[in-house]
């Protein structure tokens, strides 16, 4: 890898202020002070040090979060603040959510710089099965909710879509609370799926992506490092 590149991979400076910290003597390889911005390291081999200290070039990243309300799953700034700001690690900004939650949906949301590893979650011809707890506006029991069951297990038609849904579990907890498990990804879909049942969600939060639960002890906003069995889960 180019030396300048390496180091706007391990540390804040982009590219050309990379290029500038050579220029000013501020970087050594192998023990050797270095200017030459195109010079190739073996990321493996070779000591590359910024201001005497060693940069250690991180590999693919993979990160849950419980995700709180008013954040926003978006690369762009906007009115609310991004997940990524909320995450205390250098380029956060190069982690992309896997599969995005509305800014007042909370739980839990895989990031990744792993593009092919998104894909295989999101994918719906993966099939992996996401669970949302759904707080609604109108109680469903009795009849109504057995026939909401039965159109979620059957697909249901959303408005201003060509193919019904893929079959979804639909459990109610209580009359006005329900567990959604369904294996796509389209825009809005839980909540459009309980318009389309003639209700409102209130609130939304999301329980579990594939074999990975959001953990009791992660608190919204607070995120850890998958475990490499949890990222081999999918
Ligand atoms: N479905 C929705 O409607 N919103 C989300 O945030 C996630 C799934």
């Amino acid at each position: 890898m180019r030396l300048d590149r390496f180091l706007s991979e391990t540390t804040p400076l982009t590219r050309s202020l990379a290029k500038r910290a050579l220029k000013n003597g501020e970087v050594t390889l192998n023990g050797e002070p270095i200017k030459q911005s195109s010079i190739h390291v073996d990321t493996q081999q070779d000591e590359v040090k910024l201001n005497g200290e060693t940069l250690v070039l991180v590999g693919l990243r993979y990160l849950m979060m419980h995700k709180p309300v008013d954040v926003e799953c978006t690369a762009r700034r906007g009115l609310y603040p991004r997940v990524v700001d909320l995450i205390d690690l250098p380029k956060a900004e190069r982690l992309q959510p896997v599969g995005r939650l509305d800014v007042d949906t909370t739980g839990l949301l895989l990031l990744t710089d792993d593009g092919q590893w998104s894909h295989r979650v999101t994918s719906p011809r993966h099939r992996c099965a996401k669970v949302y707890i759904a707080q609604l506006a109108e109680p469903m029991e009795g009849e109504a909710a057995q026939w909401a069951v039965n159109q979620a297990a059957e697909g249901i038609m959303l408005d201003g879509e060509e193919t019904p849904t893929q079959p979804a579990t639909l459990r109610f907890i209580t009359p006005l609370q329900a567990e959604l498990t369904i294996t796509e990804g389209r825009y809005h879909q839980v909540k459009r799926m309980f318009v389309a049942l003639g209700n409102h969600v209130n609130s939304l939060h999301r329980h579990s992506i594939g074999g990975v639960a959001l953990p009791d002890d992660l608190a919204p906003g607070e995120w850890r490092e998958l475990t490499p069995s949890e990222v081999a889960s999918f």
